[in-house]
């Protein structure tokens, strides 16, 4: 069900030292930040050769990174994306797995405006999983 890997994202307290670190250190092309204020982050994407690389800083009061970075005050990866065909179909497969889709179990359009849910760590080998249709 599951294809290609479409990004790794990194949640950061400073995302402008997050980016320096990917475009300066590392030496990849990494684009703008665009603040998303109806998801609580500010995003900036690494693109390499093979996936993406999601940096992810808190946006706002209500921000759903601000818990895992107050565990994690150096950063860490946050989440994995894999892309699916059909989100519908994919939500159905799930559901009759006993898998936990977060929120209302719908999906949601994501941060690059496609449909977008994310399933719940401890069913999925303590990694938070969104799956994006292509
Ligand atoms: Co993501």
């Amino acid at each position: 069900m599951i294809g290609r890997l479409n990004h790794v994202a990194i949640a950061v307290a400073d995302i402008a030292a997050a980016a320096e670190l990917y475009r300066g250190t590392l030496g990849a092309q990494v684009s703008e930040p665009k603040a998303l204020p109806e998801h609580g982050v500010t995003t900036i994407f690494v693109d390499l050769p093979n996936t993406r690389i999601e940096l992810l800083e808190p946006l706002g009061e209500q921000s759903p990174i601000a818990g895992f970075l107050a565990r994690n005050p150096d950063g860490g990866i946050h989440h994995l994306c894999y892309e699916v065909a059909d989100i519908e179909a994919a939500c159905r497969r799930l559901v009759a797995a006993g898998a936990r889709i977060l929120g209302d179990g719908r999906p949601k359009t994501g941060a690059h405006g496609k449909p977008v849910i994310f399933l719940h760590p401890k069913d999925f080998a303590g990694t938070l999983v969104e799956l994006e249709q292509a």
